[in-house]
């Protein structure tokens, strides 16, 4: 059931402090303070490359998966949609290493994606929600995400739970490769072990969110910026506007707004700026004052000390905890949730089913 929740959605997005605590516990020993992975059917270390392969909102957690690896391992990514990536006839890396991401594990363009890899030899490992599926019983490895039964048609808790192993892989993966060393291991991880709580403290922010509804549910357009870890969180935030409330919605590289999108910008389009502190939080501040100069009306996501920086820039703010730049963009995924939730619901839309959606797109 829903619980005390109006919609499958909203009761899904609610269970992530705990879900994500439950995902992290399958792979993280918080006694040793190191990710844990058995039976690793590779070496990390004769790896030249990582072919990270989705569709939809799994490949958004591929990106940030891609960011992740590069930045904490070392280890080259290549991404792709399942569906583009398909029919490409990729040349791959000999024993390789292909990682499929699927909630359902049954989406028909991954699968497919999968045969092909498994036919040019590469180890098969997914990261499913679902363990007895189609991509689970042709995986050499499967990597749970404990995020339970997923009923709203928008992913939300499988979404975040699939970037906490991804964490996970990457931290294991850069030990292995001596790209990190262990203190590093237990800063990353002990950084993922307080996301439950500031989600929950995310959630119990909620009534801010619903009231920035207000601004956006009469919309044409909303524009959604981030830069490096965050601008996948952008393109998610964008993807879960568009399904559910129907509202266009696009997700942008900071940088690129520049190079034309930034012709879109007037008041009556909202633009959603996801900028915690950080290494690249001065560049995304300065594309912040760049579109509130052209009359933008900006919804700036950040924490306290970004706030403090540019809040005065924006029309509205929303604060979120301060977390080290690793685990924003899994704590960041939770407000862009709320957001076209509210909107939604303003909108009278069917969250749970959205038109033209299906949970499981077991055709091309
Ligand atoms: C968006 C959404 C879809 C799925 C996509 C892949 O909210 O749910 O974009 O992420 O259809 O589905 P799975 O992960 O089952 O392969």
């Amino acid at each position: 059931g829903k619980g005390n929740h109006a919609h499958f959605m909203m009761k899904e997005i609610f269970e992530q402090p705990a879900v994500i605590g439950e995902t992290l516990n399958a792979y993280f020993n918080p006694a040793s303070r190191t990710i844990t992975i058995p039976n690793l059917p590779w070496d990390w270390n004769d790896l030249s490359r990582v072919t990270i392969i989705a569709c939809g909102s799994s490949y958004y957690a591929a990106m940030v998966a891609k960011y992740w690896f590069e930045q904490v391992a070392r280890l080259p990514v290549e991404i792709d949609i399942a569906s583009e990536f398909r029919y490409r006839e990729a040349p791959m890396p000999d024993g390789g290493m292909a990682l499929f991401i699927s909630q359902s594990g049954e989406t028909a363009d991954t699968l497919a994606a999968l045969r092909y890899c498994k036919q040019a030899g590469q180890h098969i490992a997914s990261i499913l929600n679902v363990s007895e599926s189609s991509m689970a019983r042709e995986s050499d490895i499967v990597f749970p995400t404990l995020a339970g039964p997923e009923i709203g048609v928008a992913s939300t808790k499988a979404f975040t739970c699939q970037l906490v192993t991804l964490a996970c892989l990457a931290i294991h993966a850069g030990v292995a490769r001596g790209a990190i060393d262990h203190a590093d291991e237990a800063r990353l991880s002990s950084a993922i072990t307080k996301v439950p709580e500031m989600a929950t403290e995310i959630l119990n922010n909620d009534a801010t969110i619903r009231a920035l509804a207000e601004n956006i549910h009469e919309a044409r357009d909303v524009l959604y910026i981030g830069r490096g870890l965050d601008y996948p969180i952008a393109l998610e935030g964008a993807l879960k506007l568009k399904e559910i409330s129907y509202i266009h919605a696009e997700g942008y590289a900071a940088g690129e707004l520049k190079h034309g999108p930034i012709a879109l910008v007037d008041k009556d389009v909202p633009i959603i700026v996801i900028a915690p502190s950080g290494a690249l939080f001065d560049k995304t501040a300065s594309n912040l004052q760049q579109v509130s100069a052209r009359g933008g009306r900006v919804i700036f996501l950040s924490d306290r000390d970004g706030i403090a920086a540019v809040g005065h820039d924006a029309s509205a703010v929303v604060e979120l905890p301060k977390a080290d730049p690793f685990v924003t963009p899994i704590l960041y995924a939770i407000p862009v949730q709320l957001l076209a939730y509210h909107v939604a619901i303003m909108k009278g839309t069917d969250v749970d089913q959205p038109r033209n959606l299906a949970k499981s797109v077991t055709v091309e």
